[in-house]
């Protein structure tokens, strides 16, 4: 992929499932990694995964929904990194439930890390991208966003309006050299997708049920994601801002 090399990438979620693959296929291509996570155990387990292949990273704890946090942790990523050119905002959780079967509390929860996590990431980072007249964001929402997805009416509202509100951000800073676009995963191997499986009851069920109907016959691995993910950030995406992209084996084919 083109001119990633030495760049300074933060990856939210990085301690997770798609954040870490992710993280370490940046580290690859040979750009600069902040592991940003709620779980400093987990961003330091991807980090020393990034320095034994000889990557750079750093690990931080950071929670999203905590304003004062993400300016220190960015800070800190500038102070050792140098200027952040690339922002994946992934961090995300669910809680699987026909929407009749949840609580006011839930959804609070569910919009803080879904959606204004991703608001505080974006307003602590345009500012330092507007004056560098440059920056690639990139946001990982979900193929619920795009045709919805039993028991998970929140979530998908939220990443539905982060497909919209990315969409608008687009628009706003395309003048300034940046772009916004977003990768839709659909169902994935990770410790979310578990969750999923066991909040729908019957997970076996459930898996042969997706495979059936995914065209390309599987459910996706976190490996499956970084392709696109990396690609946006390449200068082979200097010309697309405003796309969404789904990475889900075919399960949806949105125009
Ligand atoms: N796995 C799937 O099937 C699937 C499908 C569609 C979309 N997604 C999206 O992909 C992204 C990654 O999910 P994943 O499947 O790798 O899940 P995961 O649970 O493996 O990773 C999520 C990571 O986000 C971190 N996190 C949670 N709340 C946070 C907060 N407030 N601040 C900082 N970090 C926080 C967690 O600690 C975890 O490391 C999410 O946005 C998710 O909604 C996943």
């Amino acid at each position: 992929m083109r001119k990633l090399e030495g760049k300074t990438v933060v990856v939210t979620g990085g301690g997770g499932g798609i954040g870490g693959a992710t993280c370490r296929r940046f580290a690859a291509e040979g750009a600069r990694v902040a592991v940003f996570d709620l779980s400093l155990e987990a961003a330091l387990k991807v980090a020393d995964d990034i320095h034994e292949k000889g990557g750079r990273a750093l690990a931080l704890r950071c929670d999203i929904t905590n304003r004062a946090e993400v300016d220190t942790a960015l800070a800190q990523a500038e102070a050792e990194l140098g200027p952040v050119e690339v922002l994946v905002n992934n961090a995300g959780w669910d809680v699987f439930r026909p929407f009749t079967k949840t609580e006011p509390a839930q959804w609070a929860k569910l919009i803080d890390i879904n959606l204004t996590g991703a608001l505080h990431m974006h307003h602590a980072m345009l500012p330092r991208m507007v004056e560098r007249k440059r920056g690639r964001i990139i946001n990982i929402a979900s193929d619920a966003a795009r045709v919805g997805s039993s028991g998970e009416a929140v979530y998908a509202a939220c990443k539905g309006g982060l497909v919209a509100f990315s969409k608008t951000i687009a628009r706003e800073h395309a003048r300034h050299g940046i772009t916004v676009n977003v990768v839709c995963p659909g169902p994935t191997d990770t410790a979310l997708f578990a969750e999923y499986k066991e909040g729908a009851g019957n997970p076996e069920k459930l898996l042969e049920a997706f495979q059936r109907s995914i065209p390309l016959g599987r459910i996706g691995q976190p490996d499956d994601l970084p392709g696109a993910i990396v690609f946006f950030a390449s200068d082979d995406a200097g010309y697309i801002t405003g796309q969404v992209l789904s990475v889900s084996g075919g399960l949806t084919m949105a125009g």
